[in-house]
Order: C-alpha cells, then sequence, then structure tokens
C-alpha cells in the first residue's frame, strides 16, 4: 500500500510534539498546528533539540536531521495546515467537542478519503467519530510519552471504523517506527486498563501493610523487569490522573477497580505526585528523596 506523504498534527501540546517529531523524522511533509503560537514555538524548539540530541548520540545522521527540521511547518491556521494532508492526527485537549470541533474543520480541506486519527487517552472513538461526515475513516491511534522513546501505538477501532482505515492506520504506525497493536474499542484500552490495576492493587498492598514503598517498587522492577514500580509510576503519572482512570473503569468495568482509599486520601491531601513535589514518594529539585516512601499501613 502507498502511503501520503502529508500529515496534520493538530495540538503541539507535550503529546503533539513527540508525534509530529515522529512523522517529520520517518520523511513526512508535517504540518502542526495549535490555537497558541507559543505552543507552537516550544513545540518546534523542542523537536528541535530532539534531533540535535539524536545527532550528538550517534543515533541521527546530521543531514536527516536538517532535512526533517525542514520537513516540519508550524501554523495557528488549522484549515492551512491541514489543506490536502492524508493523515490528520488530532492530539488537542482531552474535551470532546474540542476534538469533534477540530476535525469538522479539518476535513473540510483534507484530501479525500484522508484517515482521521485521535490520540485520544480515554474518550469514545465512536463518539468522537460522530462529528465526521465519514466515520468509517475515524480512528484512534494512542501514542505514548515521551513518544520518541516509546515503541507502542494502540489503535483503536471504533464502531463504524473501516477495514481499511485500520490497515492504512498500522501502515503509519509501522512507517514511522512503531510497533501497533489493534483495541476494539472498550475502557482503558489495553494499557490504562492493567496499569490502572497495578497502581491499585500496589496501593492496596502499601494501605494493608504488607511492603513498604519501596520495597514493593523494587519487587516490580527485579522481579518483572518493569522499568518503573508501580508506586513510582504513579507518582510519574499524577494520582489525580490516575483516580479519575480508576473511577471511569469502575463505573464502567465494575468493583474490580473500585480505587484503594489511600489513593483518594492522597488526592485529597494534594500528594499527587512529582508534578506537586510528593506522591507516595517526596522529590526535592525534581528528584526523588531516598527511602522517603510511605511506610505500610499508613491508612
Ligand atoms: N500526556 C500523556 O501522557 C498522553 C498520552 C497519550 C495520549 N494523550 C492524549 O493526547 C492529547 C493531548 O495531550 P497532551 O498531554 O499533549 O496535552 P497538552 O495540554 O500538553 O496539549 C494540548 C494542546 O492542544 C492545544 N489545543 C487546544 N484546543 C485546540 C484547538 N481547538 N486547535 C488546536 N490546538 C488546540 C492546546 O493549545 C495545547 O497546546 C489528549 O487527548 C490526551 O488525553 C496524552
Amino acid at each position: 500500500m502507498t502511503v501520503e506523504r502529508k500529515v496534520v498534527v493538530a495540538g503541539a501540546g507535550l503529546m503533539g510534539t513527540g508525534i509530529a517529531h515522529a512523522f517529520a523524522a520517518a520523511g513526512y511533509s508535517t504540518a502542526l498546528v495549535d490555537l497558541n503560537a507559543e505552543a507552537l514555538s516550544r513545540s518546534q524548539a523542542s523537536i528541535g533539540t530532539i534531533l540535535d540530541d539524536g545527532v550528538r548520540l550517534g543515533k541521527v545522521d546530521a543531514d536527516a536531521a536538517v532535512a526533517a527540521k525542514g520537513r516540519l511547518s508550524i501554523s495557528t491556521d488549522l484549515a492551512e495546515g491541514a489543506r490536502g494532508a492524508a493523515l490528520l492526527v488530532e492530539t488537542v485537549s482531552e474535551q470532546l467537542a474540542v476534538k469533534q470541533a477540530v476535525i469538522t474543520a479539518a476535513e473540510a480541506v483534507l484530501a479525500p478519503n484522508a484517515v482521521v486519527a485521535t490520540n485520544t487517552s480515554a474518550l469514545s472513538v465512536t463518539e468522537i467519530a460522530t462529528a465526521s461526515k465519514d466515520p468509517s475513516r475515524v480512528i484512534g491511534m494512542h501514542f505514548f510519552n515521551p513518544v520518541h522513546k516509546m515503541k507502542l501505538v494502540e489503535i483503536v477501532r471504533g464502531l463504524a471504523t473501516s477495514d481499511e482505515t485500520v490497515a492504512q492506520t498500522r501502515d503509519y504506525s509501522d512507517s514511522i517506527g512503531k510497533t501497533s497493536i489493534l483495541v476494539n474499542e472498550a475502557p482503558g484500552l489495553t494499557t490504562s486498563r492493567m496499569s490502572a490495576m497495578l497502581g491499585n492493587e500496589a496501593m492496596y498492598m502499601l494501605m494493608e501493610g504488607t511492603a513498604t514503598a519501596e520495597d514493593i517498587d523494587t519487587a516490580h522492577r527485579l522481579g518483572f523487569n518493569h522499568p518503573l514500580g508501580p508506586l513510582e509510576l504513579g507518582d510519574a503519572t499524577g494520582w489525580d490522573t490516575r483516580l479519575a482512570v480508576l473511577r471511569y473503569l469502575h463505573q464502567t468495568l465494575g468493583e474490580k477497580f473500585r480505587p484503594c482509599p489511600l489513593i483518594i486520601k492522597m488526592v485529597a491531601a494534594g500528594r499527587h505526585g512529582r508534578k506537586t513535589g510528593a506522591g507516595v514518594y517526596e522529590y526535592r529539585d525534581g528528584q526523588k528523596v531516598p527511602n522517603s516512601g510511605l511506610k505500610g499501613g499508613v491508612l
């Protein structure tokens, strides 16, 4: 299958930056659009840094880095960026109405039969697709942060997504060096659901006094070869975000996802994780304070 060469990425935040880098580095003419001009400049600078770091580390050819920078354009005008693109990856804020408005506006100028992909973490692809004039072209393309290091793309098939759209999206994913898996739309997909379950269970163990936080995390790092333990990961993700996901999964998938009371207590106390300076662990100048983990039986 021939893959068309122009891609538009809508949303120049954390994820849009990584996604635009991936497409530009893989040879696509990549338009990055955002309402916020500062976000666009920041994003373009970050993409430059990722490429320059790649050259410094000997992972990216210097000429290839220059070419990738040249393939990236930025714009605050969605119609300008999306014109003629064969793929839209929408990665704007996680709000249904905002995502739907971007899709409707972009579709007026995309190439005929363009694939419309959403990087939503939790919203329904089927529901997002109701804004499209052709829901069979709408699909989830769920990337992971940081995009330039994480190999996985979870491709999410909504109720109306066609086989052809799935095949084209897998081609796009392959062409930027990612490994894709296919998920039929379901709450928490495959990744957020597992990660929420693991983090919740680890918090129950901590609350019950089974082991200290350090020992629970060490067990997962050394026993399962996970790069981060479930409590460290929760601190990185943010327990407020984790709690919102657990509440949604509890509502949709039932009792096994009931949020651990210790998470509710930590969030109420403002211990959201790394971003607030304390979660299960404490952080000073962005670094984890050794032996600062909550001890067992803290409820
Ligand atoms: N952060 C993660 O780890 C992660 C991982 C996977 C998926 N996601 C999903 O990716 C999406 C973006 O997340 P993020 O963390 O990059 O958010 P972010 O807040 O960093 O960036 C969102 C960007 O969208 C822009 N935006 C908002 N409305 C817009 C519009 N109408 N047109 C153009 N741009 C608009 C904002 O100005 C902002 O720059 C969300 O749907 C999120 O759930 C996030």
